[in-house]
C-alpha cells in the first residue's frame, strides 16, 4: 500500500483525469456538461478514463456523453464534441476487485500526475482510494472527493482517517460546488476590495445576519438519497456554513494558497455548537408520498436555526439560517442588516429602518446595498437601492463544477474544503443531529412553519429575498 508521505497535490496540470462514477447521475446532470464546457475553453489536455461496474465500452460511454451534453448544453460544437469524445476510455469493474484497479492502471499507462475523481456513492470513498492506494496508483495522485463527506462529526473523522492511510491531505480535494460559484467568490472581493465596508462590518454597526437558501421545488427523484439526509446535513452542514464562513471571516493575511481556508477555519472554530432550542424543522406536505421516502419519515426539508460567533468582531450578531424544498421561490442570498439610527429631527420624527448589504447567489448573482432616501413630497424615509449585477456576459463565466474540475487538473485546492474545516462545520451543527425536535408540516410554496418565525422574534422577521 501507498504510504502517507506521498507528495501530491504539487500544483502539476494532471496528465489523466480517471472518473469512478462516470455512467452516473451526478455525471449526466454536471460532469459530461462540465468537461464539455473545459474542452470548449482548452482547458482539458488529457486522456480521461471512465470507470464504472455497467457493463458498457467506450462506445457506449460516448453515446451516453453525446447525450447527456445534447440535454444540458445548448447547441453543442460537434468539434468540441469529438476532441472531448476522443479522450474517453473505459474500464469496467467492481470496486472491491483488485482487477479493476489493475485494469485502471494499465489505461492511465505511464501517466505521472493522474487525478482520481470519485463520483459515488459515500460508502465506497475509501474502498476506492484503498483500491487505488493497493494498485500504486496514489503516490502522486490528487483524489477529488463528491459530497456528502460523512453524516456526522464522528462518520467524517472516521473517513478522514481512512482517506489518510493512504492519501496526505494533500492530495484530497473535497468538494463543496458552492465554493465555485462565481458569487460565492465575489463575497471576499466584495468585503476586501472596498475599504468602505470593512469598519463597519462588525458588532458595532451589524445587528443582524440572514442567509436563506430556498428552492421552489421538492425532492423530485432523489427521495433515497435525501431520507437519511435532511436540510441540515445537506446545505446547512456544508453550502450555507461555507458561504457565512466568506462573510464573517477576518480578511485573509498573505497571499498563499491557504489563507483563505485558514481564516474560514479561524472562523468556524469561533462558532458556538448550535443550540437544539433555537433550531426549527418543517417537511413540506406531500413528502412522505415521495419515491424514495419512508412513511413515517420525519426528515426536514425546511431547517431554520440561529448561530452565534464567539470572537472579537461579532459577538452578540445573531446569524439568522434557513433553507427548504417547495419553498415560494429559488433563491438564495444573505444579508447584512446594520443598526438602525436613531430618529432625528428628519423625517417627520419617525425613526430610520436600517441598511442592508445582500449578496444574491442565486439568481442572477449581484450585491444590492440599501439606503434610505427621502420620499418625494413627504416627510418621510424610503428605500434606495444601489444595486450591481455581477455577471457581465452572460454563460461566459465557469460554472462550478467546471471551475472545481479545472482546479482539480490544474493543482489547485483552495476552493476544497480541508479536513480541519468539514471536522468544525460538523461539530456546529452535531447537537442538532442528536436533538433534533419536532418535525413542522409547511404546505408547498410556503415560507415553511410557522414556528420558524418565533426564532428571529425581537430582532427582525425573515425578510423576502431579493428577486431580479
Ligand atoms: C446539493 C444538494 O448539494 O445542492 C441539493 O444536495 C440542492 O439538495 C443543491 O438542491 C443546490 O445547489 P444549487 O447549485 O442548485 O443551488
Amino acid at each position: 500500500m501507498a504510504n502517507v508521505t506521498a507528495k501530491g497535490g504539487n500544483g502539476a496540470e494532471a496528465d489523466v483525469l480517471t472518473i469512478f462514477g462516470l455512467t452516473g447521475d451526478l455525471a449526466k446532470k454536471m460532469t459530461f456538461r462540465a468537461l464539455y464546457r473545459l474542452e470548449a475553453r482548452g482547458k482539458l489536455g488529457c486522456p480521461i478514463v471512465g470507470v464504472a461496474i455497467d457493463d458498457w465500452d467506450v462506445e457506449r460511454l460516448r453515446t451516453h456523453a453525446r447525450e447527456a451534453i445534447a440535454a444540458t448544453v445548448t447547441d453543442p460544437d460537434e468539434d468540441v464534441f469529438s476532441r472531448l469524445a476522443a479522450r474517453f476510455s473505459y474500464v469496467q469493474g467492481d470496486y472491491g476487485d483488485p482487477a479493476t484497479f489493475e485494469a485502471v492502471a494499465a489505461a492511465i499507462g505511464e501517466a505521472k500526475q493522474p487525478v482520481f475523481y470519485l463520483e459515488i456513492p459515500p460508502s465506497l470513498f475509501s474502498m476506492v482510494v484503498k483500491g487505488l492506494g493497493n494498485a500504486g496508483l496514489t503516490g502522486n495522485a490528487r483524489v477529488v472527493i463528491e459530497k456528502p463527506f460523512g453524516h456526522d462529526l464522528a462518520s467524517a473523522q472516521a473517513l478522514n482517517a481512512e482517506l489518510h492511510e493512504v492519501l496526505s491531505e494533500e492530495q484530497i480535494l473535497r468538494i463543496d460546488h458552492f465554493l465555485g460559484k462565481e458569487p460565492v467568490m465575489d463575497i471576499s472581493y466584495l468585503r476586501f476590495a472596498n475599504t468602505l465596508l470593512e469598519p463597519v462590518w462588525n458588532r458595532e454597526h451589524v445587528a443582524y445576519v440572514q442567509m436563506t437558501m430556498a428552492e421552489d421545488f421538492g425532492v423530485a427523484d432523489r427521495g433515497r438519497f435525501y431520507d437519511p439526509v435532511g436540510a441540515l446535513r445537506d446545505v446547512v452542514a456544508n453550502h450555507i456554513l461555507q458561504v457565512l464562513a466568506l462573510v464573517a471571516m477576518e480578511p485573509p493575511a498573505g497571499n498563499h494558497p491557504d489563507s483563505i481556508r485558514d481564516k474560514k477555519l479561524e472562523l468556524f472554530k469561533a462558532i458556538r455548537s448550535a443550540d437544539p432550542e433555537r433550531y426549527v424543522r418543517g417537511q413540506y406536505t406531500g413528502f412522505l408520498d415521495v419515491k424514495g421516502i419512508a412513511k413515517d419519515s420525519t426528515t426536514e426539508t425546511f431547517a431554520a436555526l440561529e448561530l452565534a460567533i464567539d470572537n472579537w468582531r461579532w459577538s452578540g450578531v445573531p446569524f439568522f439560517v434557513r433553507a427548504g424544498k417547495e419553498m415560494p421561490v429559488k433563491a438564495t442570498e444573505v444579508s447584512v442588516v446594520f443598526k438602525r439610527p436613531p430618529p432625528l429631527g428628519v423625517g417627520g420624527g419617525k425613526r430610520p429602518g436600517q441598511n442592508e448589504m445582500t449578496v444574491r447567489i442565486d439568481p442572477t448573482p449581484g450585491a444590492r446595498l440599501r439606503f434610505l432616501a427621502k420620499k418625494a413630497g413627504e416627510e418621510a424615509f424610503e428605500p434606495a437601492d444601489l444595486e450591481v449585477l455581477f455577471e457581465k456576459a452572460p454563460g461566459e463565466e465557469p460554472e462550478p463544477y467546471e471551475r472545481l474540475l479545472g482546479d482539480a487538473l490544474a493543482g489547485h485546492r483552495q476552493l476544497f474544503t480541508r479536513e480541519d474545516s468539514v471536522e468544525e462545520t460538523w461539530r456546529i451543527v452535531e447537537p442538532l443531529l442528536g436533538e433534533p425536535g419536532p418535525v413542522y408540516p409547511y404546505e408547498p410554496g410556503t415560507w415553511g412553519p410557522k414556528e420558524a418565525e418565533k426564532l428571529t422574534r425581537g430582532i427582525c422577521s425573515w425578510s423576502d429575498p431579493w428577486l431580479p
